[in-house]
């Protein structure tokens, strides 16, 4: 197995301090919410034309990859923390529900090898996935994979972070890849302002974007305030590209830009108790909104079940995430959206939990 190595070695001759290049590294890729999406029209390449506000929040899976002297990509994947642990709350779903795709179908092996392949690698990727996320629940988990398995290869091969043709082959993987790189387009702020200049690839570690396009151009947005989720995942997984298809265009498209003043008037919400910041986190959440929502209720009854239960637990705000099927809804503090959390898990109507917004990209730890 290859070893750390330093480089460049120009740095050391320049008197440079050199960098290290891992032979392993380990990260954790978070899911992401979709708090507002609309479908703004069809595009020749068949895809939609989106407006959505993306938060990435702290659910994570886990990915371990190293560098080995055989070129090639290996994965070997598995739930965690066990398959039985996600049956025990996903009762009445169907077996295939825990069937893992075949690694050459995995968005890590694809996202390794088109890296291997755009930077000219001699050396392989042996990579170990353990998977917390939810499948074909709308939390973007493969294209968050995907993203840190970019990420972590460039660590890995001493290719900066920022180089173009990163976010190149993130945009070809999948249209969530660009957001979980924490890739921006363009400062939110600087557009509020009426500023110009921000960047294309500029990195902003706020984990909470608006995205145009497919999904892939990124205007960050300021997430500096508190906001508490409870998500449900119900057992009955979507599919991404069956939503869509079922999906009809709005014949007058809602913008994002009410929903962004909403937060924009909530950044002083400090995220703990009721008082002004429950008014606030009151009017956000009013603008939650999901285009996709309505086919995806047509096709699984479990999306409607799942907002129920939300709003049973008096939580506010319940919308569905992506293509779905999991739902979810704000709570007034970390200590409520816990207790409404277990509240709903003793009910095994599927696996919930309690998260909070997280900052992107997911950081990478050196292991050897
Ligand atoms: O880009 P990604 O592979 O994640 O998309 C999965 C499917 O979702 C696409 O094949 C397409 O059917 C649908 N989709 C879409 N418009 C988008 C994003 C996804 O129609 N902006």
């Amino acid at each position: 197995m290859p070893q750390a190595r330093k480089f460049p070695h120009s740095a050391l001759l320049l008197g440079l301090p050199s960098i290290v290049i891992p032979a392993a590294v380990e990260t954790f890729p978070p899911a992401k919410l979709n708090l507002f999406l609309e479908l703004r029209g069809k595009r020749p390449d068949g895809y939609h034309e989106l407006d959505t506000v993306m938060v990435a929040i702290d659910r994570r899976d886990c990915l371990r990859i190293s560098r080995t002297a055989e070129p090639g990509v290996r994965l070997r994947c598995r739930w965690s923390p066990s398959v039985a642990a996600w049956r025990e709350q996903l009762r009445s779903a169907p077996v295939q529900m825990f069937e893992l795709p075949p690694p050459e179908d995995n968005l890590v092996v694809r996202a390794l090898t088109r890296f291997a392949e755009t930077f000219g690698c001699d050396e392989g990727f042996d990579a170990r996935l353990e998977k917390r996320i939810p499948a074909g629940a709308g939390m973007g988990g493969a294209s968050s994979d995907a993203a840190s398995a970019l990420a972590a290869a460039a660590r890995l091969c001493g290719v900066p972070l920022g180089d173009p043709r990163i976010g190149q082959v993130a945009a070809e993987l999948g249209s969530d890849v660009p957001f979980f790189l924490g890739l921006d387009g363009r400062a939110e702020e600087k557009q509020a302002a009426g500023e110009r200049g921000g960047r294309v690839g500029r990195r902003c570690r706020s984990g909470m974007a608006r995205a145009t396009g497919r999904g892939e151009q990124l205007t960050t947005v300021d997430a500096s305030f508190g906001l508490h989720f409870v998500v449900i995942y119900p057992p009955e997984p979507l599919s991404t590209a069956a939503v869509y298809r079922q999906a009809k265009l709005p014949a007058d498209p809602i913008g994002s830009d009410a929903f962004l003043s909403a937060l924009r008037g909530g950044a002083s919400l400090s995220g703990e108790g009721n008082g002004a910041g429950g008014a606030t986190r009151a009017g956000i959440a009013r603008h939650f909104f999901n285009r996709l929502s309505e086919p995806a209720r047509q096709m699984s009854s479990w999306v409607d079940r799942s907002l129920d239960a939300l709003a049973g637990v008096g939580l506010q705000g319940g919308m569905m995430t992506g293509s779905g099927s999991a739902c979810f809804a704000v709570a007034s503090s970390s200590r409520s959206a816990r207790r409404a959390a277990s509240k709903l898990s003793s009910r095994r109507i599927g696996v919930c939990f309690a998260t909070a917004p997280t900052s992107l990209p997911a950081p990478i730890r050196l292991l050897t």
